[in-house]
């Protein structure tokens, strides 16, 4: 058998790598190790878990408001001794963290094989996203198999001057998440959402990115308070990220008002329910673009700039920033005319992220 450590450390990790970490347990040649770095604690075993899945090594290298240079260098020791503890043939890391490029470098120092899942991303702003577009640009350098989840990310691969034959475009492995994820909850089993299944039209509202903090952040959550102020009717749901850096502004900022639900992360199927059912999105999450596009909801990206350009392409995804008045203009418009949104959504022909079955071709390329 041959022996993959697939590495995470995140819950977008945990929730894209889990579809091919089943896929390649259902498959004879292969046995697979979950090396967990920790990165993430709780938000990493809540979306494991959701999954049947859990971490065969846990680092556990989490400390409250973490530096970059801390996750780095723990990171890259944690993985480095479990693979000189346990030498995989190769190693499968996924996406921009910076358990991604840690790990990568890991394996790179061990000369052990690094499949990048989610290859070829790119805002071509190194700041932004802040660190990831420098992560996934080292890990693409460093990896021996780049599993690029559109033509794009494959065309952004070659403009970087990496070996065509290395590169194969998959889809994106969220998708298979969804599929898995599909028609599981028809109504949330967390108790504080049942407020929301009475039919009331409800904004979904995440954010977390580090160059978000301070005051972007608090310009969001106005944002968020303006436009609740203009309908009486709206509510909102605002899952919050456990990074107390984004806990302290949004409770400071959205704590008194009665009409939005503030709680901690969801679990991935409440999670997709609130997706499905909300009238609009505002996030500044990578995943939460290509899920809203797949399940043709539309979303507010509060960001500049994107490394997933298929979503604004396609239509449902408008980048808007973190300017209040930009914000609330553009809820506005699709807010108050829902034709607007029909017609926005009509443009989306198909999925630009995949059909749901990118992990079989990983698990089809690594055979
Ligand atoms: C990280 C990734 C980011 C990814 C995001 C997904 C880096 C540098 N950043 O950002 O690319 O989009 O995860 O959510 O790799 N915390 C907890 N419990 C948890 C998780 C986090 O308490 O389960 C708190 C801790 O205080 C921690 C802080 O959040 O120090 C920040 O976590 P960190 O992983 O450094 O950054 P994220 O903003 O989560
Ligand atoms: N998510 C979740 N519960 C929540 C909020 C998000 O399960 O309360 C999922 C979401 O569906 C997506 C992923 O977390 O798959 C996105 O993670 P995050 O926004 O933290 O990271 P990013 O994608 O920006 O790196």
């Amino acid at each position: 058998m041959i022996r993959i450590d697939v590495v995470i450390g995140t819950r977008p990790e945990a929730i894209k790598m889990a579809p091919v970490i089943l896929e390649l347990r259902g498959r004879s040649a292969f046995s697979v190790r979950v090396v967990a770095t920790g990165q993430h604690t709780d938000m990493l075993s809540q979306a494991l878990s959701y999954f049947g899945l859990f971490a065969d090594v846990n680092l556990g290298i989490m400390k409250n408001r973490q530096s970059l240079d801390y996750i780095t260098s723990s990171v890259l020791e944690g993985v480095g001794g479990s693979f000189d503890a346990d030498r995989p043939a190769a190693a499968l890391v996924h996406g921009d963290t910076t358990t991604t490029f840690a790990a990568s470098l890991a394996a790179f120092y061990r000369d052990i094989p690094v499949g990048h899942v989610e290859a070829g991303l790119r805002s071509f702003d190194m700041r932004r996203p802040f660190p990831e577009e420098m992560n996934r640009v080292m890990t693409d350098r460093i990896a021996s198999y780049l599993f690029a989840p559109t033509e794009g990310a494959r065309r952004n691969l070659l403009r970087d001057g990496l070996d065509a034959k290395k590169i194969l475009v998959t889809g994106n492995t969220v998708v298979d998440a969804l599929r898995i994820a599909a028609g599981i909850n028809a109504s949330p089993l967390e108790p504080r959402l049942l407020s929301l299944t009475d039919g009331a039209p409800f904004i979904l509202l995440t954010a977390h990115r580090r160059e978000s903090w301070g005051e972007p952040m608090r310009r969001i959550c106005s944002a968020l308070l303006e436009i609740l102020a203009a309908r009486n009717e709206m509510r909102a749901l605002v899952p919050m990220h456990k990074n107390p850096v984004v806990r302290d502004v949004m409770t400071a900022s959205l704590g008194a008002n009665s009409r939005i639900i503030l709680c901690d992360p969801l679990d991935y199927p409440d999670f997709v329910w609130a997706m499905n059912n909300c009238s609009l999105i505002l996030s500044d999450s990578g995943g939460v673009q290509e899920e809203a596009s797949s399940l043709r909801k539309p979303v507010l990206i509060l960001r500049d700039v994107t490394e997933r350009p298929e979503a604004v392409e396609a239509g449902s995804c408008i980048l808007v920033g973190t300017d209040k008045d930009k914000i609330t203009s553009e809820a506005d418009a699709l807010l108050s005319d829902a034709s607007a949104r029909e017609r926005l959504l009509a443009r989306c022909a198909g999925n630009p992220f995949g059909d749901g079955f990118a992990s079989r071709r990983i698990a089809d390329a690594l055979s």
